[in-house]
Protein backbone atom coordinates (compact mmCIF):
# COMPACT_ATOMS: atom_id res chain seq x y z
CA UNK A 1 0.00 0.00 0.00
CA UNK A 2 2.96 2.57 0.86
CA UNK A 3 3.56 3.59 -3.09
CA UNK A 4 4.28 6.83 -1.68
CA UNK A 5 6.25 8.80 -3.70
CA UNK A 6 7.58 11.50 -1.47
CA UNK A 7 11.63 11.24 -0.83
CA UNK A 8 12.32 7.92 1.05
CA UNK A 9 15.78 8.10 2.61
CA UNK A 10 16.80 6.72 5.78
CA UNK A 11 15.85 8.56 8.76
CA UNK A 12 18.44 9.29 11.37
CA UNK A 13 18.39 10.73 15.44
CA UNK A 14 20.36 13.43 16.26
CA UNK A 15 23.30 11.23 16.89
CA UNK A 16 23.11 9.34 13.57
CA UNK A 17 21.89 6.04 14.08
CA UNK A 18 19.10 5.21 11.99
CA UNK A 19 15.39 5.49 13.11
CA UNK A 20 12.93 1.95 12.11
CA UNK A 21 9.07 2.65 10.78
CA UNK A 22 8.18 1.32 14.22
CA UNK A 23 9.97 3.45 15.94
CA UNK A 24 8.74 6.64 14.00
CA UNK A 25 5.25 5.56 15.04
CA UNK A 26 5.80 5.24 18.49
CA UNK A 27 7.93 8.63 18.68
CA UNK A 28 5.38 10.50 16.53
CA UNK A 29 2.53 9.82 18.93
CA UNK A 30 3.41 7.86 22.33
CA UNK A 31 0.34 8.14 24.25
CA UNK A 32 -2.15 7.99 21.58
CA UNK A 33 -4.72 5.45 22.10
CA UNK A 34 -5.92 4.33 18.87
CA UNK A 35 -9.47 2.89 17.96
CA UNK A 36 -10.47 3.04 21.45
CA UNK A 37 -13.78 4.07 20.40
CA UNK A 38 -13.77 4.29 17.09
CA UNK A 39 -17.31 5.64 15.44
CA UNK A 40 -17.94 7.68 18.88
CA UNK A 41 -18.64 11.60 18.69
CA UNK A 42 -15.03 12.95 18.92
CA UNK A 43 -16.47 16.84 18.38
CA UNK A 44 -20.02 18.18 18.15
CA UNK A 45 -21.48 21.48 16.68
CA UNK A 46 -24.78 22.79 18.05
CA UNK A 47 -26.56 25.23 16.39
CA UNK A 48 -23.38 26.87 15.57
CA UNK A 49 -23.64 30.63 14.25
CA UNK A 50 -21.47 33.46 13.56
CA UNK A 51 -22.47 36.70 12.79
CA UNK A 52 -20.05 39.83 11.11
CA UNK A 53 -22.02 42.61 11.72
CA UNK A 54 -25.39 41.33 9.20
CA UNK A 55 -23.61 38.67 7.78
CA UNK A 56 -24.48 35.43 8.77
CA UNK A 57 -21.33 33.60 7.76
CA UNK A 58 -22.51 30.04 9.56
CA UNK A 59 -25.96 29.78 10.12
CA UNK A 60 -27.14 27.14 12.79
CA UNK A 61 -24.69 24.33 11.68
CA UNK A 62 -25.42 21.43 13.41
CA UNK A 63 -22.81 18.15 12.77
CA UNK A 64 -20.68 15.60 14.54
CA UNK A 65 -17.02 14.31 13.58
CA UNK A 66 -16.47 10.66 14.64
CA UNK A 67 -13.93 9.55 16.13
CA UNK A 68 -11.15 7.83 13.92
CA UNK A 69 -13.53 9.24 10.41
CA UNK A 70 -11.75 11.62 7.99
CA UNK A 71 -14.53 14.40 7.41
CA UNK A 72 -15.23 17.00 4.62
CA UNK A 73 -16.28 20.15 5.20
CA UNK A 74 -16.85 20.75 1.21
CA UNK A 75 -19.26 23.96 -0.18
CA UNK A 76 -18.65 26.62 -2.67
CA UNK A 77 -16.31 29.75 -2.13
CA UNK A 78 -17.43 32.19 1.14
CA UNK A 79 -20.18 28.76 1.60
CA UNK A 80 -18.60 28.85 5.87
CA UNK A 81 -15.77 26.14 6.04
CA UNK A 82 -13.48 28.28 6.95
CA UNK A 83 -15.13 30.20 9.38
CA UNK A 84 -16.30 26.86 10.99
CA UNK A 85 -13.08 26.11 11.61
CA UNK A 86 -12.24 29.68 13.10
CA UNK A 87 -15.24 29.11 15.42
CA UNK A 88 -14.08 25.72 16.15
CA UNK A 89 -10.59 26.93 17.08
CA UNK A 90 -10.99 29.73 19.20
CA UNK A 91 -10.34 32.61 16.17
CA UNK A 92 -13.98 33.81 16.42
CA UNK A 93 -16.10 33.93 18.83
CA UNK A 94 -19.48 32.40 17.87
CA UNK A 95 -23.10 34.25 17.84
CA UNK A 96 -24.69 31.30 19.17
CA UNK A 97 -24.63 27.72 19.47
CA UNK A 98 -22.05 25.17 20.58
CA UNK A 99 -18.96 23.38 20.58
CA UNK A 100 -18.02 20.24 22.56
CA UNK A 101 -14.99 17.81 23.09
CA UNK A 102 -16.06 14.44 24.08
CA UNK A 103 -18.56 16.69 25.56
CA UNK A 104 -16.73 19.61 26.96
CA UNK A 105 -17.48 22.72 25.51
CA UNK A 106 -14.51 24.70 23.81
CA UNK A 107 -16.73 28.02 24.06
CA UNK A 108 -14.96 30.58 25.22
CA UNK A 109 -11.31 28.96 25.70
CA UNK A 110 -8.36 30.43 24.22
CA UNK A 111 -6.92 29.55 21.24
CA UNK A 112 -3.61 27.76 22.91
CA UNK A 113 -6.21 26.01 25.18
CA UNK A 114 -8.04 24.85 22.42
CA UNK A 115 -4.41 23.60 21.07
CA UNK A 116 -4.36 21.44 24.11
CA UNK A 117 -7.61 19.98 24.52
CA UNK A 118 -6.32 18.56 20.61
CA UNK A 119 -7.54 20.41 18.16
CA UNK A 120 -5.08 21.36 15.68
CA UNK A 121 -5.22 22.93 12.21
CA UNK A 122 -3.55 23.82 8.86
CA UNK A 123 -4.36 27.34 7.58
CA UNK A 124 -5.84 27.98 4.04
CA UNK A 125 -2.77 30.65 3.93
CA UNK A 126 0.18 28.87 4.82
CA UNK A 127 1.53 29.96 8.00
CA UNK A 128 5.23 28.98 8.91
CA UNK A 129 8.38 30.62 10.58
CA UNK A 130 10.05 31.46 7.32
CA UNK A 131 13.43 32.28 8.90
CA UNK A 132 13.34 28.46 10.83
CA UNK A 133 14.89 25.02 9.50
CA UNK A 134 11.28 22.44 8.62
CA UNK A 135 12.89 20.97 12.11
CA UNK A 136 12.66 23.68 13.90
CA UNK A 137 8.67 24.61 12.51
CA UNK A 138 7.74 21.12 13.88
CA UNK A 139 9.38 21.66 17.27
CA UNK A 140 7.72 24.25 17.83
CA UNK A 141 4.44 22.38 17.82
CA UNK A 142 6.27 20.01 20.05
CA UNK A 143 6.88 22.40 22.51
CA UNK A 144 3.04 23.28 23.20
CA UNK A 145 3.43 19.88 25.18
CA UNK A 146 6.33 20.46 27.05
CA UNK A 147 6.30 21.13 31.02
CA UNK A 148 10.02 22.15 31.61
CA UNK A 149 9.89 25.86 33.36
CA UNK A 150 11.84 28.55 32.12
CA UNK A 151 14.51 28.60 34.65
CA UNK A 152 15.17 25.07 33.65
CA UNK A 153 15.44 26.07 29.97
CA UNK A 154 18.00 28.83 30.61
CA UNK A 155 20.02 26.18 32.98
CA UNK A 156 19.82 23.18 30.98
CA UNK A 157 18.19 20.87 33.70
CA UNK A 158 18.73 17.12 32.70
CA UNK A 159 14.94 17.44 32.08
CA UNK A 160 15.31 19.78 29.44
CA UNK A 161 17.84 18.11 27.77
CA UNK A 162 16.11 14.82 27.74
CA UNK A 163 12.84 16.76 26.26
CA UNK A 164 15.04 18.50 23.97
CA UNK A 165 16.33 15.00 22.66
CA UNK A 166 13.19 13.50 22.78
CA UNK A 167 12.08 16.84 20.37
CA UNK A 168 14.15 16.45 17.74
CA UNK A 169 13.48 12.56 17.14
CA UNK A 170 10.13 13.12 17.32
CA UNK A 171 10.15 16.71 15.04
CA UNK A 172 12.76 14.11 12.54
CA UNK A 173 9.99 11.02 12.89
CA UNK A 174 7.57 13.72 11.53
CA UNK A 175 9.12 15.12 9.07
CA UNK A 176 9.88 11.71 7.86
CA UNK A 177 6.20 10.64 8.18
CA UNK A 178 5.16 13.56 5.91
CA UNK A 179 7.71 12.30 3.47
CA UNK A 180 10.14 15.85 3.72
CA UNK A 181 12.42 14.11 6.20
CA UNK A 182 15.37 15.30 3.63
CA UNK A 183 14.60 18.77 3.97
CA UNK A 184 14.89 19.25 7.78
CA UNK A 185 17.68 21.58 7.43
CA UNK A 186 16.25 24.16 5.03
CA UNK A 187 14.91 26.95 5.93
CA UNK A 188 10.50 26.57 5.63
CA UNK A 189 10.51 29.50 3.22
CA UNK A 190 12.90 28.33 0.82
CA UNK A 191 11.23 24.87 0.38
CA UNK A 192 8.97 24.09 -2.48
CA UNK A 193 4.88 25.05 -2.08
CA UNK A 194 4.01 21.70 -1.59
CA UNK A 195 6.70 20.99 1.42
CA UNK A 196 5.69 23.83 3.06
CA UNK A 197 2.32 22.41 2.68
CA UNK A 198 3.22 19.01 4.38
CA UNK A 199 4.98 20.80 6.84
CA UNK A 200 2.42 22.82 7.90
CA UNK A 201 0.48 19.13 8.54
CA UNK A 202 3.91 17.78 10.29
CA UNK A 203 3.40 20.88 13.04
CA UNK A 204 0.13 20.60 13.18
CA UNK A 205 0.50 16.98 13.98
CA UNK A 206 3.40 17.41 16.60
CA UNK A 207 0.68 19.06 18.89
CA UNK A 208 -0.85 15.16 19.09
CA UNK A 209 -4.15 16.50 18.25
CA UNK A 210 -7.26 14.15 18.84
CA UNK A 211 -8.72 16.16 15.59
CA UNK A 212 -6.49 17.78 12.96
CA UNK A 213 -8.58 20.11 10.54
CA UNK A 214 -6.70 20.92 7.44
CA UNK A 215 -7.83 24.19 5.60
CA UNK A 216 -7.67 23.49 1.87
CA UNK A 217 -4.02 21.64 2.08
CA UNK A 218 -4.44 20.75 -1.63
CA UNK A 219 -4.97 24.47 -2.90
CA UNK A 220 -2.81 25.40 -5.79
CA UNK A 221 -1.11 21.73 -5.99
CA UNK A 222 -1.77 20.41 -9.86
CA UNK A 223 -4.15 16.76 -9.82
CA UNK A 224 -0.67 14.45 -9.17
CA UNK A 225 0.50 16.41 -6.08
CA UNK A 226 -3.19 16.34 -5.10
CA UNK A 227 -3.52 12.58 -5.41
CA UNK A 228 -0.50 12.46 -3.17
CA UNK A 229 -1.15 14.47 -0.31
CA UNK A 230 -5.11 12.79 -0.46
CA UNK A 231 -3.04 9.53 0.03
CA UNK A 232 -1.03 11.72 3.16
CA UNK A 233 -4.29 12.32 4.58
CA UNK A 234 -5.03 8.58 4.26
CA UNK A 235 -2.37 7.99 6.46
CA UNK A 236 -2.70 10.05 8.86
CA UNK A 237 -5.95 8.51 9.41
CA UNK A 238 -4.95 5.04 9.05
CA UNK A 239 -2.49 5.83 11.73
CA UNK A 240 -5.61 6.85 14.21
CA UNK A 241 -6.24 10.73 13.81
CA UNK A 242 -9.39 12.00 13.45
CA UNK A 243 -9.61 14.62 10.21
CA UNK A 244 -11.62 16.97 9.49
CA UNK A 245 -11.09 17.86 5.67
CA UNK A 246 -11.64 21.22 4.16
CA UNK A 247 -11.99 21.20 1.01
CA UNK A 248 -13.57 23.11 -2.46
CA UNK A 249 -13.10 20.97 -4.97
CA UNK A 250 -15.95 18.38 -4.58
CA UNK A 251 -14.17 15.29 -6.82
CA UNK A 252 -10.85 15.50 -4.36
CA UNK A 253 -12.80 14.58 -1.32
CA UNK A 254 -15.54 11.97 -2.88
CA UNK A 255 -12.21 9.71 -2.88
CA UNK A 256 -10.40 10.04 0.56
CA UNK A 257 -13.97 10.89 2.84
CA UNK A 258 -15.56 8.56 4.91
CA UNK A 259 -18.57 11.13 5.33
CA UNK A 260 -19.23 14.65 3.89
CA UNK A 261 -21.09 17.70 5.30
CA UNK A 262 -21.85 20.04 2.80
CA UNK A 263 -22.52 23.72 3.46
CA UNK A 264 -23.92 26.78 1.09
CA UNK A 265 -24.57 30.10 2.49
CA UNK A 266 -23.01 29.20 5.83
CA UNK A 267 -26.16 26.53 6.47
CA UNK A 268 -25.72 22.99 6.12
CA UNK A 269 -27.28 21.68 3.04
CA UNK A 270 -26.58 17.81 3.17
CA UNK A 271 -24.72 15.33 5.33
CA UNK A 272 -24.13 11.60 4.31
CA UNK A 273 -21.73 9.09 2.37
CA UNK A 274 -19.78 10.37 -0.39
CA UNK A 275 -21.48 8.16 -2.95
CA UNK A 276 -24.69 10.16 -1.61
CA UNK A 277 -23.65 13.60 -1.63
CA UNK A 278 -22.85 13.25 -5.33
CA UNK A 279 -26.12 12.73 -6.33
CA UNK A 280 -27.84 15.04 -3.92
CA UNK A 281 -29.87 17.24 -5.91
CA UNK A 282 -29.20 20.56 -3.61
CA UNK A 283 -25.26 20.14 -3.78
CA UNK A 284 -25.13 19.65 -7.24
CA UNK A 285 -27.06 22.81 -7.41
CA UNK A 286 -25.13 24.43 -4.91
CA UNK A 287 -22.25 23.36 -7.17
CA UNK A 288 -23.78 24.31 -10.44
CA UNK A 289 -22.14 27.82 -12.50
CA UNK A 290 -19.27 27.14 -10.13
CA UNK A 291 -15.96 26.98 -11.90
CA UNK A 292 -14.09 23.69 -11.16
CA UNK A 293 -10.68 26.05 -10.78
CA UNK A 294 -11.87 29.06 -9.15
CA UNK A 295 -9.55 31.13 -7.70
CA UNK A 296 -9.29 30.69 -4.04
CA UNK A 297 -10.57 34.45 -2.66
CA UNK A 298 -7.94 33.27 0.22
CA UNK A 299 -10.44 34.74 3.21
CA UNK A 300 -8.54 33.40 5.99
N1 LIG B 1 -13.33 38.09 9.47
C1 LIG B 1 -14.39 38.26 8.67
N2 LIG B 1 -15.06 39.43 8.65
C2 LIG B 1 -16.14 39.60 7.84
N3 LIG B 1 -16.63 38.65 7.03
C3 LIG B 1 -16.00 37.46 7.00
C4 LIG B 1 -14.85 37.19 7.81
N4 LIG B 1 -14.44 35.91 7.59
C5 LIG B 1 -15.29 35.43 6.68
N5 LIG B 1 -16.23 36.34 6.32
C6 LIG B 1 -17.33 36.13 5.38
O1 LIG B 1 -18.03 34.98 5.79
C7 LIG B 1 -18.42 34.21 4.67
C8 LIG B 1 -17.84 32.83 4.76
O2 LIG B 1 -16.42 32.90 4.55
P1 LIG B 1 -15.47 31.68 4.69
O3 LIG B 1 -15.77 30.96 5.92
O4 LIG B 1 -14.08 32.19 4.52
O5 LIG B 1 -15.89 30.79 3.43
P2 LIG B 1 -15.19 29.52 2.78
O6 LIG B 1 -14.02 29.15 3.63
O7 LIG B 1 -16.25 28.49 2.72
O8 LIG B 1 -14.77 29.94 1.40
C9 LIG B 1 -17.98 34.98 3.44
O9 LIG B 1 -19.06 35.77 3.01
C10 LIG B 1 -16.86 35.83 3.97
O10 LIG B 1 -16.71 37.00 3.21
MG1 LIG C 1 -12.01 29.09 3.23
Amino acid sequence: MSESSGPQEAVTGPDGVPISQEEIADIVAPDREIAVSEGEPLVQLDELTVQFGGLTALDHVTFDIKRGEILGLIGPNGAGKTTCFNAMTGVYKPSSGNVTMEGVSLLGKKRHAITRAGIARTFQNIRLFGEMTALENVVVGLDARHRTSVPGAIFRTPRHVREERESIDRGMALLEFVGIADQATSPSRSLPYGYQRRLEIARALATEPKLLCLDEPAAGFNPAEKQELMQLIRQIRDDGYTVLLIEHDMKLVMGVTDRIVVLEFGRKIAEGAPQQIQQDPAVIAAYLGVEEDEDDDGVA
